[in-house]
């Protein structure tokens, strides 16, 4: 049994595929309820048309389930589930939670947010409700019950949707009294969290748990440990509210998965922890047009990674055009299909819409949508989101429950973003998501697979672990990284890593607990400006290269310097090292190197463990292969207009599940084309 294989068995499935629709979903938002019944039929008529199998129902539609306190009006919903289950649809049923009507905020003030000042907001826009609010936790999860008692054997069920984009942070008082029971029960003793918090400081120790405020806008924002606790414990709270509701849902809906829609590198929730409240990652991807597909795919391995490897659902992209970013370019023709198939080569196995029908009114209503205003099916998008739904209708059940077998792992943390914002110095510009998309990027390049892992991740499957600005090294961390080691890892640290533990408290010493793994010590921090260079000049004689934002000035303490520094005063100390530990080593890069650096680096590391593609491709074309139990499946994706030549292993033949060939030798991909190549027999 191969290393890969192993894994595969740790990987979770995908519940729902394998139980009620064996296929890519191809669906996404339907808001019937902004709609006279008119218009239901049409729609219905528009999505076999479109095979928009999957509509996710009811995002939003509180006040007309429930108009007052007392009354539920569900038939309008009756009526639309009954109408999709008829015409062989399915659904993704939503719980509306995170729009609470104007009736319940008006009796009930206390389910509305606080502003970072605390001044309690106004009946408003959406996820606009207190986290902790006892009454909007109450309503919350009464319609979630109902909805669940109502409608968990319905024909077309097949995904409950908790809510929509958690997200933000209230500073109501109840929310601050919540806070510092929270804190009694996190440190035990005021003096705990005195010390851990090094209050001293300018005088900030608290001598009483009622002078702990939440980290107001015009209050405390210069206590770390304050800021840090404040996150954590809102992202708490929030996940408290999807638990609710999940809960609440459980009783009745046994078997049906139920998720919650996440929004990539949002930095307010750590996601890892929501992750493993999650039967299924279900994430909106809204990338810029003119974004690099590769800083696209990252997002994808990242919520790939946050339950293990386990594929996700794409919940939300648009079919043409964003509405909220400074300027919204349409999506050419042809990259709707290709980044949808960028999902998939990536573990996705929905391919799923914001929105169905644009909206005549509201803040979204130039908000692309599969059907616009016109109400028109001949135009260019409905048409694309069409053939797409065709071709995935075709493609069936053949890639569902495919797993990446990457060997190479990147670190990211939320606590560790966190604390690395909050920092004041050594630049005010700490880039943390920008320094681990440059080494997912070199990655990228060379088409190797990547896993995305959190501190908490078993690293043990894995041959190299990047762990790029890991400044807080939780307890454990550290013990884990080096275990992995030990046991014949390659590790890789860079600059700003090891300085605070969980509370933000600084090491006595960096690079903290890693520093006997990669066996050097850390004597000062230098930061430049953006004009300002230095050179990482190889020990070997090999070349330079250029680096610059942040210079540590490191020492060796059982590592070799692989580069030194070529100038300023600390020309010629260690500026890339190695270190050999156990039967693995240990690599410290000091400061932030060039991409020409890491495309070398890397290199030579991959090729030293034997890494490759999974098959040599032309520039501009990226391939991944996921393993289906039916054996693995390649996926080519031509990010470039121009047509590009792909050369097969010689002697073997593919099925293209795309196009319905079978191919061998060379093989002609066109402009922003896609295909899915599935081994066959050895000619
Ligand atoms: C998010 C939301 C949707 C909609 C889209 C618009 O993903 O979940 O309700 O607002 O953005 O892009
Ligand atoms: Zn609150």
């Amino acid at each position: 049994m191969t290393l890969g294989d192993e894994r595969d068995n740790e990987i979770q499935p995908f519940p729902p595929v394998n139980a009620r629709a064996p296929f890519i979903w191809h669906g996404g938002d339907y808001n019937p309820e902004q709609w006279p019944a008119a218009v239901w039929d049409e729609d219905v008529r528009l999505m076999q048309q479109s095979h928009y199998m999957v509509p996710t129902v009811g995002v939003f539609s509180w006040v007309s389930l429930q108009p007052d306190e007392e009354r539920f009006t569900f038939d309008w919903l009756d009526t639309i589930l009954d109408k999709l289950a008829a015409a062989g649809r399915f659904v993704c049923l939503a719980t509306p939670s995170a729009a609470q009507p104007a009736w319940m905020s008006q009796r009930y003030p206390d389910v509305l947010r606080a502003d970072e000042k605390g001044q309690r907001r106004h009946h408003s826009g959406r996820v606009n409700f207190c986290p902790t609010s006892p009454t909007y936790r109450h309503f919350a999860q009464q319609m979630a019950r109902k909805l669940a008692e109502r409608y968990h054997n319905h024909p077309a069920l097949l995904v409950w949707h908790i809510a929509n984009e958690y997200g933000g942070a209230c500073y109501c008082e109840h929310c601050a009294k919540k806070f510092r029971d929270w804190l009694q029960q996190r440190y035990g003793s005021l003096e705990t969290l005195n010390q851990q918090w090094w209050t001293s400081f300018w005088s900030h120790t608290y001598t009483d748990w009622s002078q702990i405020e939440p980290p107001y806008a015009n209050g405390e924002r210069l206590t770390h440990g304050l800021t840090i606790d404040y996150r954590r414990f809102q992202s708490e709270m929030m996940l408290q509210c999807f638990q609710l509701e999940r809960d609440a849902i459980r009783t009745f809906s046994k078997d049906t998965p139920i998720t919650t829609n996440l929004m990539g590198t949002y930095f307010e929730l750590d996601y890892r922890e929501w992750a493993k409240q999650m039967d299924v990652i279900a994430w909106d991807c809204y990338p810029r047009p003119s974004d690099n597909p590769g800083d696209i795919a990252f997002l994808h391995d990242l919520n790939r990674g946050l339950r293990d490897g386990q594929p996700f659902m794409l919940m939300e992209q648009t079919p043409s055009s964003q509405n909220w970013q400074e300027i919204n370019a349409l999506k050419r023709p042809g990259i709707l299909r290709l980044w949808s198939y960028l999902a998939v080569a990536h573990g996705a196995e929905t391919v799923m819409y914001f929105q169905w029908r644009r909206g005549r009114g509201g803040c979204e209503k130039m908000h692309g949508a599969v059907v616009e205003h016109s109400g028109r099916s001949d135009t260019r998008v409905f048409r694309e989101v069409s053939e797409l739904g065709a071709e995935l209708t075709r493609l069936g059940d053949r890639t569902l429950g495919g797993v990446t077998r990457a060997r190479v792992a990147i670190m990211f943390d939320w606590n560790n973003w966190w604390a690395i914002e909050g920092t004041i110095g050594p630049v005010r510009d700490k880039r943390y998501v920008q320094v681990v998309r440059q080494h997912y990027a070199a990655f990228w390049r060379r088409k190797i697979a990547v896993d995305i892992v959190f501190s908490d991740s078993d690293l043990s499957r894995y041959s190299i672990v990047v762990a790029p600005m890991l400044y807080m090294v939780k307890p454990g961390v550290g013990e884990r990284i080096t275990k992995f080691v030990e046991q014949g890892g390659s590790f890789v640290a860079t600059y700003f890593s090891g300085i605070a533990n969980e509370h933000d408290l600084a090491f006595e010493g960096y690079p903290g607990p890693l520093k006997q793994l990669l066996g050097i010590w850390n004597e000062e921090i230098d930061a430049l400006y953006p004009e300002q260079q230095n050179q990482i000049v190889m020990s070997d004689g090999s070349g330079s290269y250029t680096c610059g934002r942040l210079c540590e000035i490191i020492h060796c303490e059982g590592a070799t310097a692989l580069a030194t520094y070529g100038s300023d005063f600390y020309a010629g100390q260690p500026v890339v090292t190695r270190n050999t530990f156990g039967q693995g080593a240990a690599y410290y890069i000091a400061s932030e190197p060039e991409d020409r650096f890491l495309d070398d680096f890397y290199g030579g590391i991959l090729e030293g463990l034997h890494i490759g593609a999974a098959l040599d491709v032309p520039a501009g074309v990226e391939v991944t292969q996921r393993v289906t139990k039916r054996g693995p499946l390649l996926f080519l994706l031509n990010h470039q207009a121009e047509s590009a030549e792909i050369v097969l292993p010689s002697g073997q033949q593919y099925r293209d599940l795309i196009h319905g060939s079978v191919v061998t030798g060379k093989m002609a991909l066109a402009g922003h084309d896609v295909a899915i190549l599935e081994a066959g027999s050895s000619l």
